[in-house]
This record gives structure tokens, sequence and C-alpha cells, in this order.
């Protein structure tokens, strides 16, 4: 993989509904970097499974990464529990992971000219994708706390869930993500421990930024 040089780059990992994709936007809007969550791209292959469960290959996955646009991560299909659950099945197998690999990694080490760097956030970004990143965080928070969060962003998106259903979904993606063999979610002893149970989303970044501007100005 060619390297861009000079650029900033932040690994991001965190268990399902932390608040670390809140945080990776506001790190890459204030820093100019490139964004990408890297759970969409397992949501997509999730849904792809759903959609197409006859047809559903390691051909056809490389065929739609191939012609995967960005904005189809935004799509709204994308964010319901099925989809999610689904994403944390196919997440186990080794294959779709080395297709998905290649994909982010491009936009890890080779973001668009018009950005300083990139931030990417996931459950595998600081362990195995993005190793020498310049900033490693590892985000956490309660499990009471994330299923809240999740149920309100359900309830925001009229979704048909209970809060009992979310967090028992969390829990269950908690244990598939952590015990899984290949690339499972794990804090390095090189990441910076963030813990949102308590802090706002404002506060959250503030510590964040405190640490970066500490390295960046120096
Ligand atoms: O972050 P999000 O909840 O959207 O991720 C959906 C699923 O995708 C996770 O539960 C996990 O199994 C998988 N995933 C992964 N590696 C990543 C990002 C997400 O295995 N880097």
């Amino acid at each position: 993989m060619k390297k861009r040089k000079n650029i900033i780059t932040v690994a991001i990992d965190s268990p399902a509904a932390a608040g670390a994709g809140t945080q990776a936007k506001l790190i890459s809007k204030h820093y100019n970097l490139f964004y990408l969550d890297t759970g969409k791209i397992y949501r997509y292959i999730g849904e792809l499974k759903l959609k197409n469960f006859k047809k559903f290959s390691y051909n056809l996955i490389n065929r739609k990464i191939m012609n995967l646009k960005l904005s189809y991560l935004n799509n709204k299909s994308l964010l319901s529990n099925d989809v999610a659950m689904s994403a944390s099945e196919v997440a186990k197998d080794k294959k779709i992971r080395n297709i998905v690999h290649k994909f982010q990694q491009k936009y890890a080490y080779q973001p668009p000219k018009r950005f300083s760097g990139s931030v990417l956030d996931g459950r595998d970004i600081i362990t195995v994708q993005v190793k020498d990143a310049m900033f490693k965080f590892y985000i956490t928070a309660s499990i009471e706390v994330r299923a809240r969060r999740r149920f309100n962003e359900y309830r925001d998106l009229n979704k048909n869930i209970t809060y009992k259903e979310v967090f028992k979904s969390l829990k269950n993606r908690d244990k598939s993500d952590k015990k899984r063999q290949y690339g499972p979610l794990k804090k390095t002893k090189d990441s910076i421990l963030i813990n949102t149970t308590k802090l706002s989303k404002k506060a959250c970044f503030k510590k964040i930024k405190a640490i970066m501007d500490k390295k960046l100005n120096h």
C-alpha cells in the first residue's frame, strides 16, 4: 500500500454505540480529515446478504465493493438492527474482511488530496488496519448507556424496537465482535482510552482535541 506522506492518521476502535462515530466526525471536521465509518461497509455487505441470500458469494461482494460509491454508505437502510446483526455475522469471515481491508486502507493512507489526512473508526483499525496511526483512541461506554443512546436513535428513525431488544442485540454483537477469530475488538496498550459513559459529546471532543493538539503543535 502506497502511503501519502505527511498526513495525519487517526485510528479509533470501539464497541457499538459508544460514540466513536460522533467523535470521528468532529475530529474530521476540526482537522480537515477524510472520515470513513468502516462499520458501514460491513453493514453494506450484511444488507447484501439479507437481500441476495441465494446469490451471496465472494465474487458478488468483490464486484459490489469495487463499484461501491461512498454516498451509498449514508443510506438509512444500513441503520437497521437486522442489518447490524447481519454485518456482525459477515464480519467473522476472513475472506470478506480481506476484501473490505483493501477498500478501507486506500482511504486511510491515500485520502483525497483536499484532506490533510484520515480518520477511520471500527473494531480492528488500531489492531490490524492502521497500526502505524499517528493517533490511536479506544472509545467505550457502559452497555446501559450505549443501549440507551442507540435506542433513542432508533426511536428518532421511527424504528419499532424496544430498549430491551436493543440491549440484547448490543450484548450479542459485543460478544461476537470480541470473541471472533479474525480482527477481534480489543484495546491495545498503545491506544488512549476514552470512556464516554459520563461525558457529553463536547467534553469528550475537548479531551481528544487536547491530546491531538499537544502532539501536533510539538
Ligand atoms: O460500527 P457498526 O456498528 O456500524 O459495525 C457493524 C458491524 O461491523 C460490527 O458489529 C462488527 O462486527 C463489524 N465491523 C468490523 N470491523 C470494523 C467495523 C465494523 O468487524 N472495522
